[in-house]
């Protein structure tokens, strides 16, 4: 792999408890090439979480290294990183994290890096292609959990990152709505964006480029890297 898109070296990161440091992860190092769609598994509680935050450069590992882009994240200053993020990296959080007084649209607008041209036009396109049409306008304490679910995608998804992190992104969705999201994250790998997901699950494994196990915040066996799905280009909504 020349050159890889996201280089993660030896990150340990512990929380820290009152009866003491708990294990997230500990010396975890992985390279995702552009283009890929990673898929890392592993049991409740296996360090899954924590290690994408690492990986999106939202908690500082105790030790390691983070590059995206060639670029040493934890090197910048706290605004530098956060610029950086902006513009690179979408973030998909497990309990989504949607803006409470905005509605769909806008919570889907404020997916957008500062100083993006604000067209709804692209947000608009990932409300249609999310099947959340109906709720454009509505507040995130009305809407189901998947419904939630697909508005926090649509936020990652709506400034074209060139590097998108997913937490369980399917993992309150029905079966017809996880394949939707699912070929909706293919198409925009293949579109030319690239793909890191967490899940305990196993529907997302026929995308995979590369496939991981965390077991208690470390590898699990080796990678496996099934057959590159076909690589037909595609464009996004
Ligand atoms: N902020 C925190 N403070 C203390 N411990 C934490 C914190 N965040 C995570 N942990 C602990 O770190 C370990 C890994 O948690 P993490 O959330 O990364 O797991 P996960 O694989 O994402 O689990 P799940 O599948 O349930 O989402 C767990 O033992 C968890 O209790
Ligand atoms: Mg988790």
């Amino acid at each position: 792999m020349t050159s890889p898109l996201l280089e993660a070296s030896d990150l340990t990161r512990n929380h820290a408890t009152r009866p003491g440091a708990v294990a997230g992860v500990v010396g975890l190092s992985l390279r995702v090439g552009r283009g890929e769609f990673v898929v890392i598994g592993g049991p409740s509680g296996s360090g899954k979480s924590t290690l994408l935050l690492l990986l999106g450069a939202l908690l500082r590992p105790q030790s390691g290294t983070l590059r995206i882009g060639g670029v040493d994240l934890h090197a910048l200053d706290a605004a530098g990183r956060s610029l950086f993020r902006a513009r690179q990296v979408g973030f998909v959080f497990q309990m989504f994290h949607l803006l409470p007084y905005l509605g769909v649209r806008d919570n889907v607008l404020a997916g957008l890096p500062p100083g993006a041209s604000r067209s709804g036009t692209e947000a608009d396109g990932w409300i249609e292609a999310l099947g959340l049409s109906d709720r454009r306008d509505a507040a995130p304490a009305t809407l189901s959990v998947g419904e939630r679910q697909r508005v926090a995608l649509a936020r990652a998804l709506v400034k074209r990152p060139p590097l998108l992190l997913a937490d369980e992104p399917t993992g309150n969705l029905d079966p017809d709505n996880t394949s939707r999201v699912l070929d909706h994250l293919d198409r925009y790998r293949r579109s030319g964006g690239t793909v890191v997901l967490v899940t305990h699950g196993s529907e997302a494994d026929r995308f995979a480029t590369q496939r991981l196990h965390l077991e208690a915040g470390r590898w699990a066996g080796p990678p496996f890297f099934p057959p590159i799905p076909p690589s037909t280009p595609s464009s996004l909504p």
